[in-house]
């Protein structure tokens, strides 16, 4: 391989979702809300939850599987993990640390990544500069979330957008792009209207352990920034929306999609859309709607796509690639 022009390229994807689904009618028994309300406002119709006792690394680890075979890479060859998490199994180890065990991987980092909703696209591109900097020849980047772990189920505002799941993907250096362009942006400022403004201090619980969004405010940053760094990534890769087979952003309401497609001038039937059926994963929502596309054919190899997330920090960021 030629180390001069060294690009990564995605080899093979996985998902997993736990079994138990529970339906928008489900939350209607217990909360002040309706199927109709959640669907005609979110385009969410069910959400899959962890079971008890089974964390963010437990379904990174079966995603991860998927992925690795998909490739047709071993464990050992692995010489980077990052996992991007806003619930991790623990404070510390990281979960790629707990990841790496399960797979009884061994050689190379293993670190997470936490930029919520965009934690998926921030690891991805800093999977891809190791690679691209001859860091790191074969790496694991996973998004992994048990958000149902940090909701109110009493607050109809935010329990019925949310759902647990993983998605993992392989990549692998190679002289031929694979991954185009990246950018990655972030504005402290707006912390506040998204977070899980709470920590753990001698014990308790500082703040509030549950969370909390102002939903329009995140609505109308999401529609502009995902808009935005669109634009930036395909004028970064000489090219436009004409040339884009597939547009999956995050996955957290089909407005927001439907809403930044249009702007972009993208027919909707390209954009990815799997909110319906898992509602938001957070940092798993991409890999996700990725590897659902890619198993049932839409997606195939040669085709230009492109990845979008935005969320808590608040954090934005794309990568666009050939698969
Ligand atoms: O990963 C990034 C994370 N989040 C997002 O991307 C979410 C972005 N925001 C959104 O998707 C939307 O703002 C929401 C879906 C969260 C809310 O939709 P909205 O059209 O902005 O509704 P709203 O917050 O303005 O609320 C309208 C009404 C309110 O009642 P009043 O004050 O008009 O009487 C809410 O109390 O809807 C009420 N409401 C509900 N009603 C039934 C809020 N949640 C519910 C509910 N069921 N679950």
């Amino acid at each position: 391989m030629n180390s001069t022009n060294l690009h990564s390229r995605i080899i093979g994807s996985g998902r997993c979702l736990p079994e138990r689904i529970v339906s928008n009618g489900e939350l209607a028994a217990n909360l002040d809300t309706t199927d109709e309300w959640i669907r005609s406002r979110t385009g969410i119709g069910q959400r899959h939850i962890a079971a008890e006792g089974q964390t963010s690394s437990d379904l990174a680890f079966a995603a991860s599987q998927q992925a690795l075979a998909a490739a047709g890479v071993s464990a050992a060859e692995l010489d980077l993990i990052i996992v991007a998490t806003s619930t991790p199994d623990f404070i510390f180890p990281s979960t790629a640390c707990l990841l790496q065990a399960k797979l009884g991987a061994k050689n190379g980092a293993a670190f997470d990544v936490q930029a919520v909703c965009s934690g998926f696209v921030y690891a991805l591109t800093t999977a891809d500069a190791y690679i691209r900097g001859g860091l790191a020849r074969t790496a694991l980047v996973v998004g992994a979330e048990v958000f149902s772990r940090i909701l109110d189920w009493n607050d109809r505002s935010t329990a019925v957008l949310f759902g647990d799941g993983a998605g993992a993907v392989v990549l692998r250096a190679d002289n031929a792009p694979g991954i185009e362009a990246c950018a990655l942006h972030a504005d402290g400022s707006q912390a506040g209207i998204l977070s899980v403004p709470g920590n753990v201090c001698g014990g308790k619980v500082i703040g509030s352990p549950f969370l909390q969004m102002d939903g329009q405010a995140v609505f109308k940053f999401a529609v502009r920034v995902l808009d935005e760094v669109a634009r930036e990534v395909l004028a970064k890769a000489n090219t436009d929306i004409e040339h884009l087979d597939w547009l999956i952003p995050h996955q957290a309401n089909v407005r927001i999609i439907e809403a930044t497609a249009k702007r972009l001038g993208l027919p909707s039937e390209r954009a990815i859309v799997s909110v319906e059926r898992h509602a938001n994963t957070s940092a798993a929502s991409i890999p996700l709607a990725f590897d659902e596309a890619v198993r049932d054919g839409r997606i195939r190899q040669g085709q230009r796509v492109l990845f979008e997330g935005v969320g808590g920090g608040f954090t934005w960021g794309a990568v666009l690639f050939r698969f």
